[in-house]
């Protein structure tokens, strides 16, 4: 079987393409297509560990290319789509690219996916689609309230996926996840973007208050949950991925600055960003009771983890900083 894989350059589709090399025979993939455009965040780098395996066949192109997804969409089995601008602020600053990638780019890919005969398509979304909530948490059927255009634009994605589904009968599942850390994610995202800062002795800037609270889960625990979906989700429907590690924005800078040694001087309070959801929570029971996903990364092992990885690998982050 063949599985294409799109957004594979990036933070979570590298390291989901290598956990899907891994476990390819047990999975049933003898052939895997990987597609990435290669933007600011896509770094060929990034897939260092695996491009030379022979099951691999990498492709640099867009999903907006409709000529060219129809043609890789021929003879695929499976789809993972991870291709995504990514980042709120940058969305901010200009919506135009992520309404185009996220929304026209996932409908071509859907498309395409539909005229191929795709028996699975995943499609990885984000709990930002939910909007924010001040207590409790969200679950799958809660209204899409998006406040940012990188979320308005994911759940834009999220609808066409579903639309597929309802309207062509296109297996596809949408997974919608908290906020990750690891390994190898673009230095202008919080946790990389804090340690690299430390890292040259600058101070790291917090937004508004520091009381804006994100769920943290680890990458692997994401991966590990994207593919519980792709085996075993059912069509049509939504799978929340959580870590259940909710901090304050304050509270994970206090944890990186202990990790990296140096004291709450190093803050750098900074103007709030437009629009800043509140708290972002999502209730995970669906995927734990159907599919038997639980994370298993404890947010701290991970931290110090991840810190680590940024300190032995500045060649990798420092020619991405300010890009
Ligand atoms: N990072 C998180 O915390 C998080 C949480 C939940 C969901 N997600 C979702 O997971 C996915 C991956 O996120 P990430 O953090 O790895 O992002 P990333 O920015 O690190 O990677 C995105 C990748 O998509 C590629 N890409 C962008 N436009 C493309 C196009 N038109 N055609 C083909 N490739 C294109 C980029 O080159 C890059 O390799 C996204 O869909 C994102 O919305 C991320």
């Amino acid at each position: 079987m063949r599985i294409l894989i799109t957004g594979v350059a990036g933070f979570i589709g590298s390291r989901f393409t290598e956990v899907v090399l891994e476990q390819a025979e047990r999975l049933g993939y003898s052939e895997l297509i990987l597609l990435d455009a290669l933007t600011y965040s896509g770094r060929r780098e990034n897939l260092a560990g695996v491009l030379g395996d022979s099951r691999v066949r990498f492709v640099h192109g867009s999903i907006n290319d409709g000529a060219l997804t129809d043609e890789l969409l021929q003879g695929v089995h499976s789809v993972v789509h991870l291709a995504a601008e990514s980042h709120v602020d940058r969305s901010i600053a200009g919506a135009a690219p992520f309404f185009t990638t996220n929304v026209l780019g996932t409908q071509q890919l859907l498309e395409s996916a539909r005229r191929g005969g795709v028996e699975r398509f995943v499609h990885v979304s984000t709990d930002e689609v939910y909007g924010s909530i001040s207590e409790g948490s969200w679950r799958e059927d809660h209204i899409l309230e998006p406040n940012s255009p990188y979320s308005a634009s994911k759940a834009g994605s999220d609808l066409a996926a579903l639309a597929y589904h309802a309207t062509f009968g296109l297996h596809v599942a949408v997974t919608r996840c908290s906020n990750n850390y690891g390994p190898r994610q673009f230095p202008e995202k919080v946790i990389p973007l804090f340690v690299s800062n430390l890292v040259d002795g600058k101070k790291v800037p917090l937004y508004g208050d520091g009381l804006n609270v994100r769920d943290w889960l680890h990458v692997d625990d994401h991966c590990q949950g994207i593919l519980k979906v792709l085996e075993g989700g059912r069509a049509g429907e939504v799978y929340n991925i959580g870590g259940g590690t909710e901090l304050t924005n304050r509270e994970l800078t206090s944890r990186l600055l202990s990790l990296m040694g140096v004291g709450e001087e190093m803050i750098e309070p900074v103007a709030d960003r437009l629009g800043h959801d509140r708290r972002y929570s999502v209730d995970c029971s669906k995927i734990r009771e159907e599919l038997g996903y639980a994370p298993h990364v404890p947010f701290e092992d991970g931290l110090a983890a991840t810190v680590q990885w940024y300190r032995e690998n500045e060649a990798w982050w420092r020619p991405l900083k300010g890009l």
